[in-house]
């Protein structure tokens, strides 16, 4: 699967370029908070520039930016998973000042949509710690049902999935 700009109401979904997004990511994400429950714990600001490079290894990650003023807050992530490659696991990361205004629905929104327009993908997987009541949310909202633990070393985790027929329905409803 590659990556590709894409675009809503209020954000702009750009693939990662390191060298373009280093300076304006690390603005994002040394916000304080940032890291509070995402799998690996907290990242420090001197982390920071090796985190993001890292991120530019694994699946597509996209940076988050606003149309409005071109300022980044956070990226999203989508990565096909192995050996059979028709699941795809999404991850989401917003600088906290840019939580609560549905940022993170509209980007997640563009991600899946993108992710079902592969033919082969049968559905998008999420694992976040129980206590994440936000991102338990932001999946619920759209239509994600939980599937128990994730399998192995992340077992601390929920695994939310939404399949093509899930997201199908909830596609036409919202476009009826
Ligand atoms: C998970 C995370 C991205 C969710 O962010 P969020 O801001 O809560 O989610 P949204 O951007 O969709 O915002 C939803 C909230 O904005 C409100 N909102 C305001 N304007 C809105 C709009 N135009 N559209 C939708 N919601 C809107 C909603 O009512 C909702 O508020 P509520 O939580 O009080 O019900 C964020 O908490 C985060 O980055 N956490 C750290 C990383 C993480 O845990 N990632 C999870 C891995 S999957």
């Amino acid at each position: 699967m590659t990556g590709r700009e894409l675009q809503t109401l209020r954000l702009l979904l750009s693939p990662l370029d390191v060298v373009r997004d280093m300076t304006d990511l690390v603005a994002a994400l040394k916000e304080p908070g940032t890291f509070a429950y995402v799998g690996q714990g907290p990242v420090s600001a001197a982390e920071l520039p090796a985190f993001i490079a890292g991120l530019a290894g694994r699946g597509i990650t996209w940076t988050i930016r606003r149309l409005a003023d071109n300022i980044a807050i956070g990226f999203c992530s989508l990565e096909v998973l192995a050996p059979a490659g028709v699941w795809a696991e999404f991850g989401i990361v917003l600088a906290p000042s840019s939580h609560g205004a549905g940022f993170a629905t509209e980007a997640t929104n563009a991600v899946i949509d993108s992710a079902f327009a592969q033919p082969r993908l049968e559905g998008v997987l999420a694992g976040m710690k129980p206590g994440n009541a936000a991102a338990r949310k932001l999946v619920e909202r759209l239509g994600f049902v939980p599937i128990g633990n994730v399998p192995g070393p992340r077992s601390d985790e929920l695994a939310y999935r939404l399949n093509r027929a899930d997201r199908e329905a909830i596609t036409s409803g919202r476009s009826s």
